[in-house]
């Protein structure tokens, strides 16, 4: 299946300029179905930059310089989680940006995530006020579901709760209706102007869609050249819930997290996107590097994007996806490359701190490696 491509031609209906960059002159109403830096995608009254930062490993210590640099090159868009245990940080580098006049508040698209452990009704304002008080912010643009199965909550800063054995202590009882009733209240209090969800499959994200009152307006999966999700991205379409991709990379780091964790890596499935030999021909030919074309791809399939960096250099040159357009032959020949589920790099398979467990009716493989 060739994946929808919704690059040059067909953006219009999906990608809107921002609100805040640009004067409206000749040039830009020419380009208007174009992408750039400030394109969005839009699900009800949500606008989601195409392109954020992500933050998961990133150090506390390297967040403020990585954010300015961010800031200035044009990001608009920061993905966090409470998971990541770095909002700290991120929120003391915001309000000093903030307090400088250079970026105003209402510019940026911040989101965050409740944690496993912060799976229940009850939990989840207390999570969300945590982690706008960690952030320093009156309201998040996004609040994501991180993940659709719960863990028993030991204290707001065990993260991976394990029992004397060093099993991870999951709550059967996770009700993903009822958390989404209380992701509800929390818009209707605006500590959050959208809710969403991440890492639901389609039966998870339709239990949702038949029982909520407000939209969910995102899904963030883990998606790149290899795990593509085409039938994922065509329900979500349908069903107006824009896609986050996570990993667009490949998360090259994976390994040695885990490692670094203590979780064992056997069975993990290295990919490597940016060696694969079409990519490295394509970018070539635009005089790009490979996770250019990567992420070019990503978002002209309609996704918006989040690499994660903390080295300046590469935050820059991440960005630089603005000023080329893969042709409709290099796109099908990415499409291509997609391997389904065995284009996984989040996955379960045997290893210690998986687990599979049954939830919502649906049957869910999970590894834990936040
Ligand atoms: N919802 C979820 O469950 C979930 C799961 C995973 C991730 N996420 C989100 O998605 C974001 C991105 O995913 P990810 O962090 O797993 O992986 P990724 O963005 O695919 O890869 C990040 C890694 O690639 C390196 N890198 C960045 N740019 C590079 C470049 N141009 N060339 C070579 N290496 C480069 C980074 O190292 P340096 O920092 O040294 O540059 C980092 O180690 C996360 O940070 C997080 O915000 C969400």
């Amino acid at each position: 299946m060739i994946a929808p491509r919704l690059g040059r031609h067909a953006v219009a209906s999906v990608f809107r300029l921002g609100s805040c960059q640009f004067p409206v002159n000749q040039q830009s109403l020419r380009y208007m179905s174009k992408l750039t830096s400030r394109s969005v995608v839009t699900s009800g009254r949500m606008k989601m930059p195409v392109f954020g930062l992500g933050t998961w490993q990133s150090p506390p210590e390297d967040i403020d310089t990585a954010l300015k640099v961010a800031i200035q090159t044009g990001y608009r868009h920061i993905d966090t989680a409470y998971s990541y245990q770095n909002e700290t940080a991120i929120g003391a580098s915001l309000a000093k940006m903030f307090d400088t006049g250079k970026i105003k508040r209402e510019d940026l698209f911040i989101v965050t995530k409740l944690p496993m452990i912060g799976n229940r009704a009850e939990d989840v304002e207390v999570f969300l006020r945590k982690s706008l008080e960690n952030l320093k912010l009156d309201y998040v643009d996004l609040y994501l579901i991180h993940i659709p199965i719960g863990m028993v909550n030991r204290g707001l800063n065990v993260i991976f709760p394990k029992d004397e054995q060093g099993n991870l202590l999951i709550d059967h009882s996770t009700n993903i209706v009822e958390v989404w009733k209380a992701m509800e209240a929390q818009v209707d209090a605006g500590r959050t102007k959208n809710i969403g969800l991440s890492n639901f499959n389609q039966s998870q994200i339709k239990r949702i869609l038949d029982n909520c009152r407000i939209h969910p307006t995102n899904l963030q999966v883990e998606m790149h050249i290899y795990l593509q999700q085409k039938d994922l991205v065509s329900f979500c379409k349908q069903n107006d819930i824009t896609v986050c991709a996570y990993s667009s990379l490949g998360s090259p780091a994976l390994l040695t997290v885990m490692k670094h964790r203590g979780f064992s890596t056997e069975g993990v499935r290295v990919l490597r996107p940016m060696e694969d030999p079409l990519i490295i021909e394509i970018a070539k030919r635009y005089n790009k590097q490979p996770s250019h074309i990567l992420l070019r791809y990503l978002i002209e399939y309609g996704v918006v994007v989040i690499p994660k960096s903390t080295n300046p250099s590469r935050i820059k040159q991440n960005f630089e996806v603005f000023d080329f357009e893969l042709t409709k032959e290099e796109f099908e020949r990415i499409s291509a490359l997609d391997r389904g589920e065995e284009g996984r790099i989040f996955g379960g398979r045997g290893n210690k701190g998986n687990f599979r467990v049954r939830i919502e009716g649906s049957l869910c493989n999970f590894r834990l490696v936040l």
